[in-house]
């Protein structure tokens, strides 16, 4: 081919060519909606940090669930904020605690929603931290057995899915192992398995009151300029038992969940985390960016980079947005 006869914008020339070329594309499918499920009743509770996304008490998170079933959404992931926390994070792994009886409620009201729990102990702790403290430490050993307990209890209530983030070793061994005792072998391990310690984790911290009382989490989660750890982590869930796994944030470890789509078979969830979502909702409330353009923007990266399922407070909101495009 001659050098000057390559024009790549004829790919582009009209509306209809760019659609038949259209590489990627993103459906209400590939979302999971985080939920945040709090004690009391009758509360829909807005989160400051987190525009559009609200807390709401367990009587009310059925009506939410049905509202995004009919936008289309397939599965939520749930978090709960109990009345009371202590030391051992206890309410974590209450058989009756918020999120079993949120399960309850949404598989109640809407059988067809896959119902996802994320199982760590940081809601949870009057310390904040996401397990066990010893002299000042978290003791990964003694969690574990606490994060299988939650796990079966909400799989019990009817979780499809439960997810442990708190980056404890073998923690996903420790929640199929609890599982498999307690017959519940059809339930999916998720595992946050590439969790990294972000600053983009501040408003959830604040939805979910979860910011640790002392130190921070980088004895547990991950160091930021590590992708090569971040695949052996990946690796090393995927040994230990877990169905799906998971980058988190996403935006910023895109290079993370490419390196994971070329290196493993195994579906690949990305979490768009809420200093993500709330970035471009500040930007967006004050004309500084197109924040529908954005996002769509945003959720087409994460799945071009390889994620094949993204965790996002845009889920509801970006689904009847795609609807209106088609
Ligand atoms: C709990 C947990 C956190 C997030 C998900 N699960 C907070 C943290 O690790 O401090 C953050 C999600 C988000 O920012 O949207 N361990």
């Amino acid at each position: 081919m001659p050098p000057d006869s390559l024009r790549l914008r004829r790919l582009r020339g009209t509306e209809g060519m760019r659609a038949i070329l259209n590489e990627t594309t993103v459906d209400p499918s590939d979302f999971i909606a985080p939920v945040f499920v709090r004690y009391g009743s009758g509360l829909v509770e807005p989160i400051a940090a987190l525009p559009g996304v609200n807390r709401y008490s367990v009587d009310k998170v059925a009506g939410y669930a049905a509202r995004l079933s009919d936008a289309g959404i397939r599965a939520m992931l749930l978090f709960g904020i109990p009345e009371a926390k202590d030391e051992l994070g206890t309410q974590a792994y209450a058989a009756d605690g918020i999120v079993p009886s949120a399960i309850r409620e949404v598989k109640r009201a809407v059988p067809s929603m896959l119902v996802m729990a994320d199982v760590c102990l940081c809601e949870y702790t009057s310390h904040g931290h996401c397990g066990v403290t010893r002299d000042g430490q978290v003791d990964n050993d003694e969690t574990l057995p606490l994060l299988g307990k939650a796990a079966v209890a909400y799989a019990n209530a009817g979780a499809d899915v439960v997810a442990p983030s708190a980056m404890m070793d073998f923690q996903v061994r420790a929640l199929r192992g609890a599982l498999d005792q307690n017959r519940l072998q059809r339930t999916l391990v998720m595992g946050y398995s590439a969790k990294f310690s972000s600053s983009f984790y501040g408003p959830f911290r604040e939805a979910a009151g979860s910011a640790p009382s002392f130190g921070d989490r980088k004895g547990y989660q991950m160091p930021p300029g590590n992708g090569r750890e971040a695949l052996r982590e990946i690796e090393s869930d995927l040994d230990e038992g877990a169905d799906l796994v998971m980058v988190k944030p996403a935006l910023p470890y895109l290079d993370v969940i490419s390196r994971a789509r070329a290196r493993f078979d195994a579906p690949i969830a990305a979490y768009n985390v809420s200093g993500e979502y709330a970035m471009l909702k500040a930007a967006g409330s004050r004309g500084w960016i197109d924040e529908k353009a954005a996002a769509l923007e945003v959720l087409t990266s994460i799945k071009r980079a390889g994620a094949d399922l993204i965790i996002t407070y845009f889920a509801e909101e970006a689904a009847g947005w795609l609807r209106g495009s088609r």
